[in-house]
């Protein structure tokens, strides 16, 4: 297909810009000059426009690549773990330096900040297929082995064809949605883990050894893909779900150890270890309840596991009750700025301007955290009827689910939800017989941490280049297109149904009054992975006990705690309970625990050049104070002179990255400043 006909199926404005680009890539492996003339002429769009565009964000190429394209992360969850010892080993072993192609063009190395998939760590992606736990000695199968097939390819979805169509009220019609549901239920169930993490470490092949060996032996089991329960440390995980018995969670089972498992469920249904027994029920499960559980592939059993039944209840109550509920939770944005969700829901309604429009942010480009990936991975359908609640709370009429570059799993299982939704009358025009019509649509990002700031975020979905503005005005007075906007974090919106069915006072009955928090653990911790507790949990808790404590058997002595914009955190101050601009802030959740051998100097120092690198340069403090502060990091160190220019740069950015960039150094340099040659 030539690139004119690419082009044909977007209409002719400047907000399809990045989605032309990445359909030209996608199709050419590379953004060529005649490429990048023919979209400017498609467009209309000025070819220096376009250009500007395409050479601003990471993702887009402007250079073709080799044949096969290997990165290795080398963010601190991974570097701690090997990550750097793995990059240098691909060097070697491939004759060139990251960022080079091999002179036959058969191999491009690359270093990757963050795979997002850190409770594997160390990992290493092989043409956008992730790969986890790698040793050196498994890197030559690695290198050498054919492409692996894209992470999606292994969980087509089941085409979940709707109901015959009911009338009557809201009420009437899912009624009718929920016996269609209950007709398709199949019984018992062995649901493998197959979020990023899992098919990071074999649960591809986990899945398909027990499709075949089920079905071999006849037994009562339906295999279904599951997103990942947040037991990353033990993927591929199985879950033997069987009605009216507990869960029992099994992990790692590899595909060799398939046989043993159905070997041991047929003598003795509790004889397999129940690795979940103890870890799950120490957290407080509200947003993850059903990760690892539901089919994210199937409406239907989304229905039966609950979902969209508040959508129908708050549809009778009325977008105001909504709200209050919201209010009376207590529910701050996750995103991590913690500003109140009804009151920008509230603000949104009563604004002048239409359509309005609801964007869930899902950039989630911030090293060290994967809790949002879980959610869209793990539970998309929570997802879309917190976007309906939302939508009908803040009086918007179009969504917009903008979803990472590289989160092709989440963006995979978003599209196929949106679809079966659509089917079910779940989503578009008079939803269930209602007034509410809801018009959702998915985009992708393109790389860069600065994206996910709410307002480049808007820049990029209108075709232009990830630079926040200034505010005010704010979103929800002037957002996308200068219309009543309301954007908000994945996790942020999970909470909304539980909140709207149990009761805003319940939620706020949870963690002091702030309900419950995500937290992705990874470094040197025995359990790597996601949980769910109360906000005021201690980091003593999270790495102790659900992080099973020390990796190494070394002691902890810090964590990293809200990735590049967060702070490192002495063990002294493990006990500290995570409050939102309490002593100890939790951020976006990310914890990167680091033993007593790892060096918090070369921590902060990957954290700070991250930094500089996603600068997008819209103001000099940030552009060229994190590049000085760098320097200044090579030493020797200065006290004096980093506070000064981190003063600078956090006083006078004008967005959250440069604002909170230099917060990782001051930390660290003040807990630990021998490691910076100081006293
Ligand atoms: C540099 C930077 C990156 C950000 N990245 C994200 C992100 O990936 N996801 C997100 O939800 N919010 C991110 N935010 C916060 C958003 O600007 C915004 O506060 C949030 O999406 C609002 O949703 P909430 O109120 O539900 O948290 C980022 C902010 C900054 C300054
Ligand atoms: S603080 Fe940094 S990222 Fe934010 S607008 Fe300024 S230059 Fe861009
Ligand atoms: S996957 Fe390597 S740091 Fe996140």
């Amino acid at each position: 297909m030539t690139v004119a006909e690419l082009l044909a199926k977007f209409p002719r404005e400047r907000t399809w810009l990045l989605p032309a680009l990445q359909a030209v890539q996608r199709a050419q492996r590379y953004l060529s000059p005649d490429a990048l003339e023919t979209v400017a002429a498609h467009l209309r769009v000025p070819k220096s426009e376009v250009w500007g565009v395409a050479s601003h964000y990471p993702e887009l190429r402007l250079a073709p690549l080799g044949r096969r394209l290997v990165r290795v992360c080398a963010g601190v969850s991974c570097r701690v773990r090997g990550g750097r010892e793995l990059l240098a080993a691909c060097e070697r072993r491939l004759g060139v330096r990251a960022g080079q192609t091999t002179p036959d063009g058969a191999v491009t190395l690359e270093e990757l900040d963050c795979g997002f998939a850190c409770a594997v760590a160390p990992v290493v992606e092989i043409d956008h297929a992730y790969r986890g736990r790698v040793t050196p000695d498994a890197l030559d199968a690695l290198l050498t082995a054919p492409t692996p097939s894209h992470a999606t390819a292994s969980t087509p979805p089941r085409v979940a064809l709707p109901p015959a169509p009911t009338a009557g009220s809201p009420a009437a019609r899912f009624a009718g949605l929920r016996r269609e549901a209950e007709r398709r239920r199949t019984g018992a169930r062995l649901a493998v883990g197959m979020g990023t993490c899992g098919l990071a470490v074999g649960a591809r092949q986990t899945f398909e050894a027990l499709r075949v060996e089920v079905q071999r032996r006849g037994l009562p089991f339906t295999v279904v893909a599951s997103g990942c329960n947040g037991m990353c440390w033990a993927q591929p995980v199985v879950e033997v779900l069987r009605d009216g018995r507990p869960r029992l969670t099994t992990g790692p089972v590899a595909a060799a150890a398939v046989p043993r498992l159905l070997n041991a469920l047929a003598a003795n249904p509790a004889a397999a270890p129940d690795v979940g027994a103890e870890w799950l029920p120490r957290q407080r499960r509200v947003l993850l309840e059903r990760c690892g559980l539901a089919n994210p592939g199937d409406i239907a059993d989304a229905i039966r596991h609950g979902t969209y039944a508040t959508l129908v209840h708050a549809l009778e109550g009325g977008p105001e009750v909504v709200i209050e509920e919201v209010r009376a939770a207590g529910l701050a944005g996750r995103g991590g700025a913690y500003f109140p969700t009804a009151v920008k829901w509230a603000a949104c309604r009563a604004a002048k301007g239409a359509p309005k429009y609801l964007v869930v942010n899902g950039e989630e480009g911030e090293p060290g955290i994967f809790k949002d990936r879980h959610l869209m991975e793990g539970d998309p359908h929570r997802l879309l009827e917190a976007v309906l609640l939302a939508a009908y709370a803040a009086g918007a009429s179009r969504a917009i689910l903008y979803v990472h570059g590289e989160a092709e799993l989440s963006a995979e299982r978003l599209r196929v939800a949106v679809a079966q939704a659509r089917e079910w009358g779940l989503l578009g025009e008079r939803i269930l017989g209602s007034d509410l019509s809801l018009d959702v649509e998915l985009r992708r990002g393109a790389g860069g941490f600065v994206l996910g700031e709410e307002t480049a975020l808007l820049e990029s979905i209108e075709g232009h280049r990830a630079m926040p503005r200034t505010r005010p005005p704010f979103p929800v007075e002037s957002g996308l297109w200068g219309k009543p906007t309301v954007i908000n974090n994945v996790e942020t919106l999970c909470a909304v149904p539980s909140i709207v069915a149990e009761g805003g006072a319940w939620f706020a009955s949870l963690g002091r009054g702030g309900g419950t928090k995500l937290f992705g653990l990874s470094g040197h911790v025995r359990c790597p992975g996601l949980v769910e507790v109360e906000l005021g949990t201690t980091l003593r808790t999270l790495t102790a006990e659900l992080g099973g404590g020390s990796s190494t058997g070394r002691p902890l002595r810090a964590a990293v705690l809200g990735g590049p914009s967060g702070s490192v955190v002495p063990a002294r101050q493990f006990d500290e309970p995570l409050v939102p601009r309490g002593p100890v802030s939790p951020g976006t959740g990310g914890v990167v625990a680091l033993d007593e051998g790892a060096s918090v100097a070369d921590a902060v120092r990957t954290l700070l050049a991250f930094n500089m690198r996603e600068s997008c340069g819209k103001c000099t403090p940030c552009r060229e104070g994190t590049a000085r502060l760098l320097r200044v990091l090579d030493g020797p160190v200065e006290r004096e002179r980093v506070s000064s220019l981190a003063e600078v740069i956090q006083v006078a950015s004008l967005c959250g990255l440069g604002q909170a960039a230099p917060l990782a150094v001051l930390s660290a340099l003040a807990e630990f400043p021998g490691e910076f040659g100081l006293s």
